[in-house]
């Protein structure tokens, strides 16, 4: 059996770095709160110039370089995102023009921070059917631009980025991605949305006046969610692939909460020193969250060969999901 294995990552960050101390002279907060309550001490932040194709494409340039692999060899494009640059075209369709992927579909999905996630899950198929040889999944925002910066109960939280990873096929035994588990529930869409700039609330004064353009979250109410659905969804993908909790080499949860990560290791059982933490230095980037961790752990030499590394996402949706890949 065809397996989709990763065999190159890469990220892309903006160069500007937002402190705590920072965000203490725009919103009526303190590092000391952002801190204990997130485990977040800085975060990059998109200059007004720049775009999610900005950090796409080099995340994506990079883990093509590191597969050995050219841009025209790359059949199957998909961008995770809900920061495109433009609502159409998708963002996926420009990485493709800019790497020279000429034969490649492309197509973004939006799944919000479980949206990388979702696109390995799609590319995954592509690959085990036969239906792609090389596939690029990007996952990327620019949430900095729909933050109301008035709002200290979300814009403290959010960072900019992108992460990428390359995949191709292999006949090995037992290698690749093991298993993805995704899941929904769109009664829940109202604790996590922006609800302006669709056709629902088309662009116009009045929704801008609205306040609608901009994130809202109902933080307390998402916590207790995430903690439960991101160890479920992670056990679901542990039990199908047979595998036991110690023997995952790395776990990579989805970088929100400093305390929920902490709350999902426990009820997993997985000690700290196998959860990988980057929240600290990036907050929450939704959609680059896990593919920045898995390419900072791979480029760190962190990762060995036949390492079994899980990986759990949460976000608006509601939208949650695991896969678990033996490297
Ligand atoms: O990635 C998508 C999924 N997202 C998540 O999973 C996010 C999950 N939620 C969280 O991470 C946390 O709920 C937050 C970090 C968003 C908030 O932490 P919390 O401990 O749940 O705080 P809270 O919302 O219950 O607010 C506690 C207090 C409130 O003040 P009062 O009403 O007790 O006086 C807030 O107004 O903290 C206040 N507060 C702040 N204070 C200083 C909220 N934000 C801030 C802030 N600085 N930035």
């Amino acid at each position: 059996m065809t397996r989709a294995r990763i065999v190159g990552t890469g990220m892309g960050v903006p160069d500007r770095v937002l402190t705590n101390l920072d965000l203490e002279k725009i919103v009526d907060t303190s590092d000391e709160w952002i801190t204990t309550r997130t485990g977040i001490r800085e975060r990059r932040v998109a200059a007004p110039h720049e775009s999610l194709s900005d950090f796409a494409v080099p995340a994506a340039r990079r883990a093509l370089e590191m597969a050995g692999v050219k841009g025209h060899e790359v059949d199957l494009v998909i961008c995770a995102t809900v920061c495109p640059d433009m609502p159409f075209p998708a963002t996926a369709t420009m990485i493709q023009d800019r790497i020279g992927a000429d034969s490649a579909a492309a197509f973004d999905i939006s799944a919000a921070c479980t949206g990388f996630l979702y696109a390995l899950g799609i590319a995954r198929q592509f690959i085990e059917s036969g239906a792609a040889k090389t596939a690029l999944v990007i996952g990327g925002e620019v949430l900095s631009k729909y933050l109301d910066w008035n709002d200290r109960s979300t814009c403290v939280l959010f960072g900019d980025g992108a992460g990428a990873v390359v995949l191709q096929g292999t006949e090995e035994e037992d290698r690749g991605l093991l298993d993805v588990a995704l899941h929904s529930d769109g009664s829940l869409g109202e604790l996590i949305f922006r609800p302006g700039g669709g056709s629902l609330h088309p662009p116009s004064k009045e929704m801008y006046e609205s306040n609608l353009p901009f994130i809202k979250m109902r933080g307390h109410e998402t916590f207790k969610i995430a903690v439960r659905s991101l160890a479920e969804v992670s056990n679901e993908t542990l039990r199908r692939a047979g595998v036991a909790h110690d023997e995952v080499a790395w776990f990579i949860p989805h970088q929100a909460n400093r305390r929920i990560i902490d709350a999902v290791g426990q009820r997993l059982d997985i000690p700290e020193d196998r959860i990988y933490v980057n929240i600290d230095r990036f907050g929450n980037t939704s959609a680059a969250s896990i593919p920045i961790c898995l390419d900072e752990l791979n480029r760190a030499g962190k990762i060995h060969e036949g390492d079994l590394v899980l990986c759990s996402a949460f976000g608006a949706g509601l939208t949650w999901g695991a896969c678990l890949v033996r490297w």
